[in-house]
């Protein structure tokens, strides 16, 4: 009999992961998948709400999230990582909760508002609107008790929660709602300051950057705009690169502000502090990348045998489900 608490957590096969990722709930799964017994979904049907007219993309970019996963230390021993569109329960469970989640509730969610607006979608398709609806079955298909996430993803997880209490008001207990767990960092800038990291904006350091290029693009990160000269004093509140050495370098980073504060320390030097913190968080992900990428064949199998353990979860979920709502023919 397992025991162990369940987590589901996941990301989108859309881009390569960066450190706001791994900031943000990367580390949190590391760190927990000792604890609890994890299943990390890669949702390939969720990106084909944004990516329906280019799906074949979309192949490459999941072994290349398994790589990520794996590179960074989750352990297919302890976490069982799966494709979302290999998991039926998950489709169905979609299926039956969308006949009582009102409209206007995923119309004023806010994590869809600000996606659509990025988009710059004018109208949304059926399956974008209701992409929280799909992700509460990706939570709900395997019971999880907890949900590490990014905090962009905070209402759409509430989503989920009201789902899992509409349904057990309605058909009886039958649901688990999940807890919410945010990362050490609630949400990274990108280098150039923006409030979001992310690929599209090109503002990202991802988790698969050479040494070179991070040096390269810390160099070019967006610090105190006031500070024209070394003499004269900076404002770290205001500097990317302060913001990074806070979560990259804790250390050093209180020594860092006052520094700064007091024209101590120059902005280059305080860069290059932060691109070796980055680069000795990076070197060992780098090195285990390389040996997964030679190796196409146990990726494969890892995804194999994760969608085998999330097809028996979704199957047995599934009956409590059908039997709850009096369709169990
Ligand atoms: N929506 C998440 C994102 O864009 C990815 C995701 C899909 C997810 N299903 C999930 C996250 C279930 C947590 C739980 O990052």
């Amino acid at each position: 009999m397992n025991q162990r608490k369940r987590i589901l957590t996941g990301d989108r096969p859309t881009s390569r992961l960066h450190i706001g990722h791994y900031a943000g709930s990367l580390e949190n799964r590391v760190k927990l998948q000792d604890e609890y017994e994890q299943f990390v979904i890669i949702s390939d049907v969720q990106a084909l709400t944004t990516h329906f007219e280019n799906p074949g993309v979309l192949k490459q970019n999941v072994h290349d999230l398994c790589i990520d996963y794996l590179s960074v230390g989750i352990d297919p021993l302890k976490s069982h990582v799966f494709i979302q569109s290999s998991i039926p329960q998950i489709a169905e469970l979609t299926v039956f909760y969308s006949m009582f989640v009102m409209v206007n509730l995923l119309r004023h969610n806010p994590t869809i508002k600000t996606e659509a607006k990025q988009y710059g979608y004018t109208d949304l398709t059926y399956g974008f609107l209701g992409y929280p609806v799909s992700q509460a079955a990706d939570i709900t298909f395997c019971m999880a008790d907890l949900v590490p996430v990014g905090e962009d993803q905070l209402p759409v997880i509430e989503v989920t929660r009201k789902i899992v209490r509409k349904f057990n008001m309605l058909y009886g207990p039958t649901l688990k709602e999940p807890d919410t767990l945010l990362g050490s960092c609630p949400r990274l800038v990108g280098l150039d300051g923006n409030s979001k990291m992310s690929k599209s904006l090109n503002n990202a350091i991802f988790l698969s950057d050479e040494h070179s290029a991070i040096v390269e693009k810390v160099n070019k990160a967006v610090t105190d705009p006031n500070r024209i000269t070394l003499k004269i004093k900076g404002n770290p509140s205001v500097c990317t690169v302060y913001h990074y050495h806070q979560v990259f370098n804790k250390e050093e980073s209180d020594n860092i502000c006052e520094m700064c504060k007091n024209a101590a320390i120059g902005c280059t030097s305080c860069k290059k502090l932060l691109s070796d913190s980055l680069n000795h968080l990076l070197t060992p992900f780098r090195e285990q990348r390389k040996y997964y990428e030679k190796r196409p064949s146990f990726i494969k199998e890892v995804l194999e045998e994760g969608n085998k353990k999330a097809k028996i979860e979704g199957a047995k979920t599934l009956s409590f489900v059908k039997t709850a709502m009096k369709i169990d023919y």
